[in-house]
């Protein structure tokens, strides 16, 4: 719990230098409660579009920041840990996008937010999990190149069977690692609990599950629903905000492994630190950052249709 001391020494920082706290839902409770803006992959890219204040101090992995800093690259974006970072962003390699791009006339490289800065600057359009299925319904293309997240990708492909899905083979591990018999298993403990999925979990434990969204999507599905119980296939950081919206519901976890290690750098003594020192910042290279900015923006464009 974050002691008054603390939050007094951050209000005075945030104040001091003009900096706001971007955090998403997987970081510990303890930040998010800090923090100016809290959501999802989507809600935080369209909010560092619209901030004011001169810095922003951003409580998540570094393809988060990055995305900050491409989007608005006159701030200052501070990561609370510069070493918070996705495995998955990294699980595709240029050479792939290339020969696809040899292959196909008609190809639309669709890369999921979860991904770097090099990897978004060699892609058509970006997509998060919220938005994915609108993005890539508005797209022309009959061919769709969609990296890096299988499972996503999967769970998109099977809406869209118009469109021709080449797939690549990265993954979340925290989602990957949540499986259809814990899940089954958590089922006959809480009979009564509706299994709320993200869908970077595996196709089995999709087909089991009563709803498939973002982390802000399973949050707004929990709290609008009747029901009293839920059953969460994503990471833990969302409990919190679940249960700030829905105290009176209980929400249950399926495994022990759904825990994303990089989320849990971000702490709060690290992020006053940065907000003291207002270091190291996230800089790129202009010429990437520019490329990269295209893909993001036609992601924005293409989800508010
Ligand atoms: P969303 O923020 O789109 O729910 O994605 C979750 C995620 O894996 C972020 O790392
Ligand atoms: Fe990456 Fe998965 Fe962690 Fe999200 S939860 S940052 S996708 S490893």
């Amino acid at each position: 719990m974050i002691s008054d001391n603390e939050l007094a020494r951050i209000k005075e920082l945030k104040e001091k230098h003009d900096a706001v706290i971007l955090a998403h839902y997987y970081v510990d409770g303890d930040v998010q409660a800090v923090a100016d803006y809290v959501g999802d992959s989507f809600f935080l890219a369209k909010a560092a579009t619209k901030i004011k204040a001169k810095t922003i101090v951003f409580a998540g992995v570094s393809f988060m920041g990055e995305s900050a800093k491409i989007l608005n690259p006159e701030k200052k974006v501070v990561m609370v840990d510069e070493f918070a970072d996705c495995p998955m962003a990294h699980m595709v390699d240029i050479d792939d996008i290339k020969k696809v791009r040899e292959e196909y006339d008609d190809v639309a490289v669709v890369c999921y937010v979860n991904s770097t800065a090099e990897i978004k600057s060699y892609s058509d359009v970006c997509v998060t999990s919220s938005n994915a299925l609108k993005v890539v319904k508005n797209l022309p293309n009959k061919n769709i190149f969609f990296i890096p997240d299988y499972n996503l990708a999967h769970y998109i492909s099977e809406q869209l069977p118009e469109k021709h899905f080449i797939f690549n083979d990265g993954f979340c591990h925290v989602h990957k690692s949540i499986n259809k018999e814990e899940v089954l298993a958590a089922k006959e403990l809480h009979p009564d609990a509706e299994v709320l999925t993200h869908p970077e979990c595996t196709a089995d434990v999709l087909a089991i599950s009563d709803f498939i969204g973002s982390t802000s999507e399973i949050i707004d599905y929990a709290t609008a629903s009747a029901k009293k119980e839920f059953l969460v296939c994503t990471e833990m950081g969302v409990f919190y905000e679940l249960g700030q919206k829905n105290p009176e519901k209980k929400f249950y976890s399926v495994g022990h492994r759904q825990f994303c290690p990089n989320m849990k750098k971000v702490t709060v003594d690290k992020l006053i630190n940065r907000l003291e020192n207002l270091e190291p910042e996230v800089i790129l290279p202009e010429e990437l950052s520019v490329k990269a900015n295209a893909p993001l923006i036609k992601m924005l464009e293409l989800a508010s249709k």
